[in-house]
């Protein structure tokens, strides 16, 4: 925590010398927001004028801000089948030049964006008794992520500690006991990006009682398999009980237990880090169709001209069966040839997710810094 505090200040103390102009309001550390409800949301968490401008959309989300063009920044992560991601509003953008105003994206109508149909390409949505870890494949194309984008982390933290995206706010209903009850989560992490996701969130009153260290937000040129190793698999969909990872970053050597920071991009690229992250045991895992998860967004047409075809590979079938775009609402402007592409992407398998995942801290070391 004290470490996350002083990066911060330092961060801040940087952006504010280069625009020290600008009068700003400084804003309330998002992660410093408690709100019993998503009815207790005002229409925007962070309203005050930030060193990167102002929140980008809103927290009331309900019927009348569903739609495709919604700026929502209020996001649920429930079930499998109930979950969103944060993407960008503008089709073919890059998160890192993005991650400040990102949007819900989400398998269900929580008053924001829809996830268009046969975008999500294999789901494991993992309990652990500190966290739930949602992990998988999208065409990222179809949530406004450019093609070939590595991506990054988005957390509720940033530079000035208003989040990215800032403003955002995260509820779940999985610890309460019932669907309609729900609980902010505080800390959060999604990495997203190379046509993969993880997100994850952790609860305050969780046994280990380390919310903010399950869910660290300083390993971000680090991607998914140092921060959330998961054992996703392109097309399957399932849901497991899982053991909780080692706290990410966090290892033991010669008898000393030793907590890893990330060199500055100064460095160069990360090429090796001195521990290696392991996928926590899992076990009752149940199996699932996309077909019977994603009814809500059966008829959800992306902006991405996806041919039904193109989009299937053999295994369980379940994503592409439903696949072919309807009319409607697309808005975007995405060529075949860049949705196309976004298939060819990855072969099936655990290992595959950390192999690729490897290209993505590659591709995030050399893009542009993603603020802790
Ligand atoms: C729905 O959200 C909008 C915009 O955030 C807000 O102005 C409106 O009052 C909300 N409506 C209801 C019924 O809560
Ligand atoms: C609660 O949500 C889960 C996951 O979406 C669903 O399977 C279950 O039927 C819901 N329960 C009720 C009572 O609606
Ligand atoms: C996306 O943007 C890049 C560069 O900004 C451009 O080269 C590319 O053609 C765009 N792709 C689409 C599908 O619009």
């Amino acid at each position: 925590m004290a470490s996350y505090a002083l990066s911060a200040l330092l961060a801040l103390a940087s952006s504010t010398l280069v625009t020290a102009q600008v009068p700003t309001i400084e804003p309330t550390p998002l992660a410093s927001l408690n709100f019993a409800s998503p009815a207790d949301l005002p229409y925007q968490v962070e309203p005050n004028p930030v060193v990167r401008g102002s929140q980008f959309g809103f927290n009331q989300c309900n019927s009348t801000t569903q739609n495709q063009q919604s700026l929502c920044q209020t996001m649920y992560v429930n079930s499998i089948d109930d979950f969103c991601l944060w993407g960008p509003d503008k089709p073919n953008s890059t998160i890192s030049d993005t991650e400040g105003e990102e949007v819900a994206w989400c398998t269900k109508p929580h008053g924001a964006r829809l996830i268009p149909n046969g975008a999500l390409q294999g789901v494991q949505f993992l309990k652990a008794p500190d966290y739930i870890l949602v992990a998988g494949f999208i065409d990222q194309t179809q949530v406004n992520i450019q093609d070939g984008d590595f991506g990054g982390e988005l957390d509720p933290h940033g530079q000035d500690l208003a989040g990215n995206p800032m403003g955002g706010i995260v509820f779940s209903n999985a610890y309460s006991g019932s669907n309609t009850t729900y609980q902010q989560m505080v800390e959060w992490n999604l990495f997203i990006g190379g046509n993969q996701f993880c997100l994850k969130i952790c609860p305050t009153g969780a046994p280990g009682n380390n919310p903010a260290g399950y869910c660290r937000n300083t390993l971000d040129r680090l991607g998914c398999s140092v921060n959330s190793p998961n054992n996703a698999q392109k097309d399957v969909y399932e849901v497991c009980d899982s053991a909780d990872m080692d706290l990410p970053g966090v290892y033991v050597s010669n008898g000393q237990t030793i907590t890893y920071t990330q060199p500055p991009e100064s460095l160069g690229a990360i090429t090796s880090i001195p521990f290696t992250a392991t996928v926590p045991a899992s076990s009752n895992c149940t199996p699932f169709s996309s077909a019977a998860l994603y009814t809500d967004i059966a008829s959800v047409s992306g902006a991405s001209t996806t041919p039904a075809a193109s989009a299937t590979p053999s295994g369980s079938g379940s994503v592409s069966g439903s696949a072919k775009p309807t009319s409607g609402s697309a808005t975007g402007s995405h060529s075949a040839s860049a949705a196309g592409s976004s298939s060819t992407s990855t072969p099936n398998g655990a290992g595959a997710f950390g192999v690729s995942l490897v290209a993505g801290v590659i591709g995030v070391a050399f893009s542009v810094a993603f603020l802790a």
